[in-house]
């Protein structure tokens, strides 16, 4: 193996530098600088406004498809500038998926919900079939459906769908998913299933939930990166953040100051 290779297998994943986002008068994200190595669940936490969203989506290039923001700074995926004009950046969003506040579910069936990524690329069906059964149970919902794959996924619970989504992000093996506040729409036996999944998800992938939650935090990230109005602030083991915040504005956070 040659030394690129061994870089490419250990380094970081992700490599996030000078990551700067702007709308026509206002900085949303200021200058940040991140690796997420292999691995790895990082929860991104700030108060409402602070740009949590604008960061994730920074991070898959779904920032462009909203008019009026401009991005500077550069994001490597495996060693390479997600913005460089050769990329193309549906190709990113396969890599680098993305699971969204309310669940997406598409009014067709359980399958094919999970199957949509591939069937726009007109995967086999063979490995639909093989890529769907594998994300479901990754996400942790295949003992729940595996009956009902036919059925629609409209008639899932809220959890369910969410989880629904995960596998549908899962089944055109990204390497990394970003979740932006993933839970906030369910009650708290669902969370507990979609925090469950999160933490088997994280022994193969590379995880980024933004969470407002700071006990959702502690139970499933390794490291908590802090933003406070467009800057990263701290970031760190998540029990160090939490028990020994080097700022204070941290410390004001996870006491609950800005609920
Ligand atoms: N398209 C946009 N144009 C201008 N300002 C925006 C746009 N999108 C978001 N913002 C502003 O950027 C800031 C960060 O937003 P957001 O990333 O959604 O924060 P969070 O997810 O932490 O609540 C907010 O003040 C929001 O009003
Ligand atoms: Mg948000």
């Amino acid at each position: 193996m040659n030394a690129s290779a061994t870089t490419m297998s250990d380094g970081p994943v992700l490599s996030i530098e000078g990551l700067t986002v702007r709308a026509k008068d206002r900085l949303l994200l200021d200058g940040i600088s991140l690796d997420f190595p292999p691995h790895s669940l990082t929860a991104v936490v700030g108060p409402s406004g602070c740009g949590k969203t604008t960061f994730v989506r920074a991070l898959n290039r779904m920032v462009e498809l909203t008019p009026g923001l401009r991005v500077e700074g550069q994001v490597h995926y495996l060693g390479q500038n997600i913005y460089d004009p050769s990329v193309n950046p549906v190709l990113v969003r396969r890599r680098i998926g993305m699971v969204f506040q309310r669940p997406t579910v598409f009014p067709t069936s359980i399958f094919e919900n999970a199957a949509f990524g591939l069937r726009i690329v007109h995967a086999e069906d063979e490995e639909v079939d093989r890529a769907v059964t594998e994300a479901l149970q990754q996400a942790g919902l295949w003992d729940e459906v595996k009956d009902d794959l036919d059925r629609p996924a409209l008639a899932l619970s809220g959890g369910q769908q969410q989880r629904l989504c995960i596998a549908r992000a899962l089944a055109v093996r990204p390497r990394v998913i970003l979740l932006d506040e993933p839970t906030s729409a369910l009650d708290p036996a669902a969370t507990q299933r979609v925090e469950a999944t999160m933490l088997g998800l994280k022994e193969r992938y590379v995880l980024i939930l933004v969470t407002h939650n700071v006990g959702q935090a502690a139970r499933v990230s390794d490291r908590i990166a802090v933003l406070q109005t467009g800057k990263l602030i701290e970031v760190g083991p998540t029990e160090d953040v939490l028990e020994r915040p080097r700022e204070k504005f941290t410390e004001q956070f996870i006491t609950g100051r800005f609920e």
